[in-house]
């Protein structure tokens, strides 16, 4: 009997070998130690036996039994770790990034010029995008009938309103609502009929700057612009003032910042002569002072306005004005 028992461990050992689904050890549990198993069948010849017989083969059918058991229990927790793992959550692969998007470049673009000027102490202004003759061209000294206005062409909504072509029309408002120090930024679109390409769109955006105290000389308007393209572009930016002509400014002029592709050597993107244009400024014209009746004997200031578009595509390397207004989000998503 004892030979008997110990070949049918034998038998299991093997068997169990082979084992590896839940299935399988189910069948095993039953053909080993089943109710119809052998184990059941020699345990039932027991009360036949011997008291000494009983005691030597019971023992070893004990140790059989458990032993069968203890086997089948651990093959099943194996089994049961690699199936599961199949499909446990693998902790290292990446999480599906949520498409939050991200600020427009020129919004970037336009919020560094802001602050930079705000750090300076500027406050933010902006005015109406719909304005009338007066804020966009009389106020600023552009006589409608003058040649100059050909600079400032524009969209009309109607006989006596426009579509703002600069955002100087911003200075006009602020100066009706308040009395000078006046020291303001003010952003925004602006409008002009212009064929679209490469460097022009019907719609931009401009920054518009405005001092007003006693006694602002030009070179207080040097020394601000200069802080700025510094700020904005770098240490060792340098500046360059053409004398220009706006008519709400005098003197007025053009601002070049050495080119920042090439640093001034010349290359393409400065038509190789290592500057390029970011600003139109001067000093107000005390006509305009006139006109928003302020005193022209009391009051100097200055006045600057810069294109968004043109700095965005200068600090960011963009060729093309019109991949701005695409609403490529292949193209939004580099910035
Ligand atoms: N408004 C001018 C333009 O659109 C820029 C400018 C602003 C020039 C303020 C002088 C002073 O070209």
């Amino acid at each position: 009997m004892v030979e008997k028992i110990k070949k049918i461990q034998q038998d299991f050992e093997k068997d169990i070998q082979a084992a590896t689904s839940p299935e399988s050890l189910e069948e095993m549990r039953i053909k080993y130690i089943g109710r119809k198993s052998e184990l059941a069948a020699i345990s039932k010849m027991f009360p036949t036996l011997s008291s000494e017989e009983k005691a030597q083969a019971g023992q070893i059918l004990n140790v059989c039994k458990k032993t069968i058991e203890q086997e089948l229990d651990k093959k099943k927790t194996e089994i049961q770790k690699t199936s599961t793992s199949k499909d446990a959550i693998d902790v290292t692969i990446d999480a599906i990034k949520k498409n939050i998007g991200s600020l427009h470049p020129l919004t970037k673009t336009m919020d560094a010029i802001v602050e930079i000027f705000m750090s300076l102490g500027y406050r933010v202004a902006e005015g109406n995008e719909i304005e009338t003759e007066f804020a966009n061209f009389e106020g600023l000294n552009i006589p409608l009938d003058h040649p100059a206005r050909d600079d400032f062409d524009t969209f009309y909504v109607d006989k006596d309103r426009l579509l703002r072509s600069h955002t100087s029309t911003v200075q006009i408002r602020v100066m009706e609502k308040q009395a000078p120090p006046i020291q303001m930024i003010m952003p925004g679109r602006v409008y002009r009929p212009d064929a679209v390409d490469a460097t022009h769109s019907f719609m931009f955006h401009q920054v518009e700057g405005l001092m007003v105290n006693k006694n602002i000389r030009f070179s207080d308007l040097k020394g601000t612009l200069n802080i700025f393209a510094k700020q904005m572009f770098g240490d060792d930016v340098k500046l360059r003032f053409r004398p220009s002509f706006f008519p709400f400014t005098e003197p007025s002029a053009e601002i070049d910042v050495s080119c920042i592709m090439c640093k001034g050597k010349g290359c393409r993107v400065c038509s190789q002569t290592g500057w390029l244009e970011i600003l139109g400024a001067g000093m107000v014209n005390p006509k305009v002072f006139k006109n928003v009746d302020y005193d022209p004997d009391k009051w100097t200031g200055f006045a600057f306005g810069m294109g968004v578009e043109r700095i965005a595509m200068l600090k960011y390397g963009i060729t093309d004005i019109r991949l701005f207004f695409e609403n490529n989000k292949q193209f939004l998503s580099q910035f």
